[in-house]
C-alpha cells in the first residue's frame, strides 16, 4: 500500500475518491427489495468485465486519486476467484482501503483469507436474527450460515457493518434486536431506508419508515442515544449508546440527505461507469475497453463523466434517458 493520489473535484466541487466495483449482477438469494423471486435476467457472462478488465480499470482511478475500492455484486462471491481478484486489488498502488459488501451466505470459509488480503471492513446484508422472517425475506434458509460469517469476521478482528433495510411490514420489528447487537459486540448497525431498486418496477409504492422514524423508535428505546461525529463523506448518521461495544447508524437511502459530500462512483458489472445511484448509467467503459482505449482515453472519459456529474439523487433520476424512475434491481446496479 502507497500513499495515494490527490482525488479530482467534480462539477459540484466534491472529491471523487471512492469506487464501488460490482463483480457481478448474480445473487444465491432473492431478497425481495432486491430481486423478484424467479430473478433478475443476468447477464452473459461475456458481458461482464473480466476481472482483468477491472484490474486495469482500478489502476486507472487509482492514478486519478481514487484511493477506496468497495468489491459489491450482486453477491460478490458467487463469482469464480474473487480472492485472487482482491489480492490483486490490494496491490495496486495508490489503493489503501479495500472493502466489501456481502451477503455473508459463501462467505464464512474465506474470512481468514479476508483478514490476510488486508479487507478493512465488511458490509454484511442482514436484515433480521429471526430464521424464519430471514427465510421470507431473501426467500432463502440461510441464516445460521450468515451468522457463522459475522461471528468469523468478530473473531478475526475485521471492522463489521451490519446493512438493515427497514422494510414496512416486514421486519421493522427487528429494528430492536439488531440494534442490541451493539451492547455486545462492536459491530456497526446501520438502518436503511427501502428504496425503489427491487428489480419490478412499478411496484414500489414509497415508505413511512424514513431516517426520522427510525431514529424516533431507537430513541424511544434508548433514550441515552448521543450523536457521534460523522465521518467525512459518511452516508450514515452515526450514534452511541452508553456503555454499547457498538455503534447505530441511519443511512437515508431514500431521502438522499447526503448527496452534497457524495464522494462515491460505481461501476455496474458490465462495465457502465454510474456517478450517482439514481442515475442509469452514461458512459460504457465496457466497450471503451474492448475497443482499444488506452489509459489516457480511459482517463479523459472518466474525467469528462466527473465533470457533469448531477448535484444530487433526485437531479440524476430526472436526467435519466428512460424518463422512467429508477427501478432497476440493486444487484444489477452494484450496492
Ligand atoms: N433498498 C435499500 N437498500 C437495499 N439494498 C439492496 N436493495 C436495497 C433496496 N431496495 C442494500 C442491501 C445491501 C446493500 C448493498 O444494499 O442491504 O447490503
Ligand atoms: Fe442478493 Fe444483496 Fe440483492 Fe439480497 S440485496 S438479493 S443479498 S444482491
Amino acid at each position: 500500500m502507497t500513499t495515494s493520489n490527490p482525488p479530482l473535484l467534480d462539477n459540484h466541487g466534491r472529491p471523487v475518491n471512492y469506487l464501488r466495483l460490482a463483480v457481478t449482477d448474480r445473487c444465491n438469494l432473492r431478497c425481495f427489495y432486491c430481486m423478484p423471486e424467479e430473478g433478475i435476467k443476468y447477464l452473459p457472462k461475456k458481458a461482464l468485465l473480466t476481472y482483468e478488465e477491472m484490474e486495469r480499470m482500478v489502476r486507472v482511478l487509482a492514478a486519478m486519486g481514487v484511493n477506496k475500492v468497495r468489491i459489491t455484486g450482486g453477491e460478490p462471491f458467487v463469482r469464480n476467484g474473487l480472492l485472487y481478484f482482491l489480492g490483486r486489488l490490494g496491490q495496486i498502488p495508490g489503493i489503501d482501503a479495500l472493502h466489501l459488501t456481502t451477503n455473508g451466505v459463501l462467505t464464512a470459509p474465506h474470512v481468514t483469507e479476508l483478514k490476510v488480503i488486508g479487507v478493512r471492513s465488511v458490509n454484511l446484508s442482514l436484515d433480521t436474527l429471526d430464521r424464519d422472517r430471514f427465510r421470507h425475506i431473501t426467500r432463502r434458509d440461510e441464516l445460521p450460515k450468515v451468522l457463522d460469517t459475522l461471528f468469523g469476521l468478530l473473531a478475526n478482528g475485521i471492522e463489521v457493518k451490519l446493512n438493515v433495510v427497514v422494510m414496512e411490514g416486514k421486519n421493522t420489528g427487528d429494528i430492536l434486536p439488531m440494534a442490541e447487537l451493539t451492547r455486545q459486540y462492536p459491530v456497526s448497525v446501520r438502518f436503511i431506508e427501502e428504496m425503489p431498486f427491487n428489480g419490478e418496477g412499478n411496484r414500489f409504492a414509497g415508505f413511512t419508515w424514513n431516517y426520522r422514524r427510525i431514529l424516533e423508535e431507537l430513541k424511544a428505546h434508548y433514550p441515552a442515544l448521543y450523536k457521534l461525529a460523522d465521518e467525512p463523506n459518511a452516508t450514515a448518521y452515526e450514534y452511541g449508546i452508553p456503555g454499547h461495544a457498538g455503534r447505530l447508524g441511519i443511512i437515508a437511502a431514500f431521502s438522499r440527505s447526503f448527496c452534497g459530500t457524495c464522494n462515491r462512483i460505481r461501476i455496474t458489472a458490465q462495465g457502465l461507469l454510474k456517478t450517482c445511484l439514481y442515475d442509469d448509467g452514461g458512459l460504457d467503459l465496457r466497450k471503451l475497453l474492448r475497443t482499444g482505449a488506452t489509459d489516457e482515453q480511459l482517463t479523459l472519459a472518466f474525467r469528462a463523466a466527473f465533470s457533469r456529474r448531477a448535484k444530487d439523487g433526485f437531479e440524476a433520476e430526472a436526467r435519466r434517458s428512460s424518463h422512467q424512475p429508477a427501478s432497476e434491481s440493486m444487484s444489477t446496479i452494484g450496492g
